[in-house]
């Protein structure tokens, strides 16, 4: 069991002592180790039961100089950075000595990001200040592996409290506005490649550099060598089975067709989908595409918290943040 606090301070005395701190950040809550303490890394392997040659995103202050964590800092993700950091985007770039190949799953390359949340942000700076050394944290997802991400310091107590000591923190700051992962993106001399769809949109990366097609994207089956987890195709899973609606198809169609059991049903569609069905529990019904990823987390645990069985979720537009709750969606149903 993990003590709970708001305190920065403390998170940040923690990560000094080479404990675990669980931090929020805008997108979901993460299991952070500072990458100096070897030790506190693994064990934010074993407490996540994550594979070790699953690489972890390594959380920087948004003016860090790059060029500390990698032996060369490609213009896009120069460019990348004063455009979005703060924010849902991390960088996949060359990584240098500074980063231990225990971090990065032995491979040569490191993914930085800078989360827009005042806590982690607080954090970073204060570990700076204790260490007088630029302050890095290694931070999964604060979930086991391959379950739904929490995006509340109640879903990091929920899930791994249990597996965390006395002197590991959870620190809490709220809900986690965006809801949903980083967009991870390859950064290469002229252009960007999309590992991970996310809150950042290709939409907005595509104002500041060239998006390529991912070659990546095909690496979605379990025996593949993944270089991004969430790539795999089963992921972020609740125990309730996911099925997967395109906006045209009715909801009412598939009760009719396929005899669900209403009582143990439960829908997430946006607010301007119609669905009519008596006796099934309404999970999220957010009014925009936002606020669907905002919802998405909290709503399948809420499936299981209440015994659902089955979780009909309708996608919202391809458009926007849109892609990566369609990406979420399907590794859930897979
Ligand atoms: O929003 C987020 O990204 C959250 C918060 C806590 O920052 N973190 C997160 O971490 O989603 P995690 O470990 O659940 O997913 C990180 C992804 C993994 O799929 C991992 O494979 C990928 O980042 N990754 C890390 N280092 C990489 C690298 N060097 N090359 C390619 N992918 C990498
Ligand atoms: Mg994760």
């Amino acid at each position: 069991m993990a003590e709970v606090t708001q305190s920065a301070s403390v998170a940040a005395a923690a990560l000094a002592a080479g404990q675990l701190v669980a931090l929020p950040t805008e997108t979901v809550y993460g299991l952070g180790a500072s990458i100096d303490h070897a030790k506190a890394v693994e064990r934010v392997f074993q407490v996540k039961n994550r594979p070790n040659e699953h690489p972890l995103i390594v959380h920087v202050e948004a003016d860090a100089d790059l060029s500390h964590w990698a032996t060369r800092v490609p213009a896009t993700a120069t460019a990348l950075v004063e455009a979005f950091w703060p924010g849902p985007l991390t960088l996949v770039i060359p990584k240098s000595d500074n980063v231990p190949g225990s971090v990065t799953g032995g491979q040569n390359t490191v993914a930085l990001r800078s989360p827009d949340s005042p806590h982690f942000l607080e954090v970073l700076a204060e570990l700076s200040r204790l260490t007088g050394a630029p302050a890095a944290i290694a931070a999964p997802s604060a979930n086991l592996f391959g379950q739904v991400s929490p995006t509340t310091a109640e879903h990091v107590q929920d899930g791994l409290g249990s597996r965390l000591d006395p002197s590991d923190i959870i620190l809490d700051g709220g809900p986690s506005e965006v809801g949903i992962e980083s967009t991870i993106v390859l950064c290469r001399d002229q252009d960007v490649e999309v590992l991970r769809p996310g809150g950042i949109t290709e939409e907005d990366l595509a104002q500041i550099v060239t998006v390529t097609p991912s070659v990546h994207e095909s690496v979605t089956s379990s025996d593949a060598q993944p270089r991004v987890s969430g790539s795999l195709e089963s992921h972020y899973s609740p125990a309730a089975q996911v099925i997967v609606l395109e906006p045209e198809e009715s909801i009412d169609d598939l009760a009719t067709s396929q005899e669900v059991d209403l009582e143990s049903l439960g829908i997430i569609a946006l607010e301007s989908e119609t669905v009519k069905l008596g006796g099934a529990t309404e999970l999220a019904r957010p009014n925009n595409s936002e606020a669907y990823a905002a919802q998405l987390y909290a709503a399948l645990r809420k499936a299981d918290d209440l015994g659902l069985r089955t979780v009909v979720a309708v996608t919202p537009p391809n458009v926007g943040i849109g892609v990566a709750i369609r990406d979420r969606l399907k590794r859930a149903a897979s």
